[in-house]
């Protein structure tokens, strides 16, 4: 069973994950009171877990969404099952567009976005973008697990801007978490997380386009690990300007 009354945050008083995550239950109470509707993006990655387990203790309020695009990991579905049971809380899906799907895999086959940059792009928006447009829609706020560390185009993100693209408040709340910080919090805690991070897996997203590391590479070389280093982003999360 949950605890909803003040629960020890890490393993040792003081600590930075500690203080960071006091920090960042302060803020989630605040979007929860100021900025309702608010909704929080989860993938089931690690970060996301650090927040749902959060989210569900400290600021019921927001809604957790995640965007299923239809080719997640086994691991990831069971993950959400083991959420459901652990926290008692129903995550809501989005999904694509069904007849989106059937224009592409009529047009280009089911797994053409390992052709070209364009295509996996295409494949990107219609069963991510296009969903989180509709996630979006009427909220005053959205919560994601962006960190600085996790990729050259994200090492100036704020802890919260205005996102022009979807028109609300976003908030990045582990902006400036350690990726040693995040699996502190969770060992601490006894957050659920997806069985492929002890698999090598440093980033995950779908099954097709996310593979494991070798000790030492880069946190996101196995996304898209056919394509340039540039490339590696979806168009869930465009710059946009610090709030
Ligand atoms: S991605 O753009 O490369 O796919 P990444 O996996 O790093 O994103 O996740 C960054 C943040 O985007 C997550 O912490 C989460 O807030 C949001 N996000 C990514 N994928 C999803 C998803 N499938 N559903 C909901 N939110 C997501
Ligand atoms: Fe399609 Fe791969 Fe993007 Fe998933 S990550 S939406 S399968 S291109």
């Amino acid at each position: 069973m949950i605890t909803r009354n003040k629960p020890q945050l890490s393993v040792e008083a003081g600590a930075a994950p500690e203080r960071k995550a006091e920090s960042v239950t302060a803020l989630l109470s605040k979007i929860e009171k100021d900025f309702a509707p608010a909704v929080f993006a989860s993938s089931f990655g690690a970060e996301d877990m650090v927040l749902l387990d959060l989210i569900v203790r400290f600021a019921p309020g927001i809604e957790i969404f995640t965007l299923d695009t239809g080719r997640l990991p086994e691991e990831t579905y069971a993950l959400m099952k083991k959420v459901s049971e652990h926290y008692g809380v129903k995550v809501r899906a989005y999904f694509p567009e069904a007849r989106a799907v059937e224009e592409y895999v009529r047009q280009h086959g089911p797994n053409a976005f390992y052709e070209s940059v364009e295509l996996r792009k295409a494949c990107c928006f219609m069963r991510k973008v296009e969903p989180l447009k509709r996630a979006l829609k009427d909220k005053k706020a959205w919560v994601t697990g962006l960190r600085r560390e996790q990729l050259a185009t994200r090492s100036d993100i704020p802890e919260s801007e205005f996102d022009q693209d979807h028109g609300l408040h976003k908030f990045n709340l582990l902006y400036d978490w350690t990726e040693k910080e995040v699996w502190a919090y969770i060992r601490a805690n006894n957050v659920p997380y997806n069985a492929l991070h002890d698999k090598g897996y440093a980033s995950i997203g779908c099954a097709p386009c996310t593979r494991a590391i070798t000790p030492g590479e880069d946190i996101r070389a196995g996304r898209w690990w056919w394509e340039d280093e540039q490339n590696k982003e979806c168009g869930l999360h465009r710059k946009s300007e610090a709030a």
